[in-house]
């Protein structure tokens, strides 16, 4: 498996018994799991047919059917007592937080997720609903920065800086977070110069000390 998004988060499906991947597309993810025996067994579900046949001809070609199941639905109404592991990867940060809203998640002890955007809005939901942060990265794929998050049932009280960037990835400072910092510092400074109401120029400025703060 060649994602470095996907290649992360397989980590810590490690020591589970059965992961469901919402919005699956290929499988990629519950195939590399269940052939590396991270988990014995996984679901590999999508709401549309066309990322469903997808993922049906790659659990073939992997020679995993009956070990990774391949479910058409809606979010993750399909879930059973066997499933420990969740993980919803490559949405938007509504779409997973409307998806974990529906879910009955009694029996799911963790949860993976990498939101697309709107990471604040997916955080935030968390907090509301008893998920803590366990381990979270920040992880860099052709050229896109993305915030992986692992949760379990816990409780936890977040910042709106907190919310927007993660608790565990301003704490670990790492490359690709200053990187990134870094990037957000030098296309507002541009903006600031071309800004034209003196409203702007203050917002610009009091965001521009937030992340560098974040940083420091
Ligand atoms: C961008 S792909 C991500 C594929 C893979 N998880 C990854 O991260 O590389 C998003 C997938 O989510 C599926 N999807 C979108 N909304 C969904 C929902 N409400 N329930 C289940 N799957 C959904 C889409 O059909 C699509 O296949």
């Amino acid at each position: 498996m060649k994602s470095i998004r996907l290649l992360a988060a397989s980590k810590y499906v490690i020591g589970y018994n059965c992961l469901a991947d919402c919005g699956t597309d290929h499988a990629k993810l519950p195939i590399y799991c269940v052939e590396n025996n991270f988990v014995k067994k996984a679901y590999a579900s999508d709401n549309k047919i066309g990322p469903l046949e997808n993922a049906i001809k790659s659990i073939k070609a992997a020679n995993l059917e009956g070990k990774v199941f391949p479910v058409l639905a809606e979010g993750l109404g399909y879930l059973i007592s066997e499933i420990d592991v969740v993980s919803i990867l490559g949405m938007g940060g509504r779409l997973i937080v409307s998806i974990l809203e529906e879910a009955n998640l009694i029996d799911v002890k963790r949860l993976i997720l990498i939101a697309n955007s709107e990471n604040s809005i997916l955080r935030d939901f968390l907090e509301k609903n008893n998920w803590k942060i366990d381990v979270e990265e920040l992880i860099k794929e052709k050229g896109k920065y993305y915030q992986l998050m692992v949760l379990a049932k816990g409780s936890m009280k977040l910042s709106a800086i907190e919310k927007e960037f993660g608790p565990l990835i301003i704490k670990d400072k790492s490359e690709a977070f200053i990187e990134m910092i870094d990037k957000f510092i030098k296309k507002l400074t541009k903006a600031k110069q071309h800004a034209k109401s003196a409203d702007v120029i203050i917002e610009i400025d009091e965001r521009l000390k937030i992340l560098k703060e974040v940083i420091s």
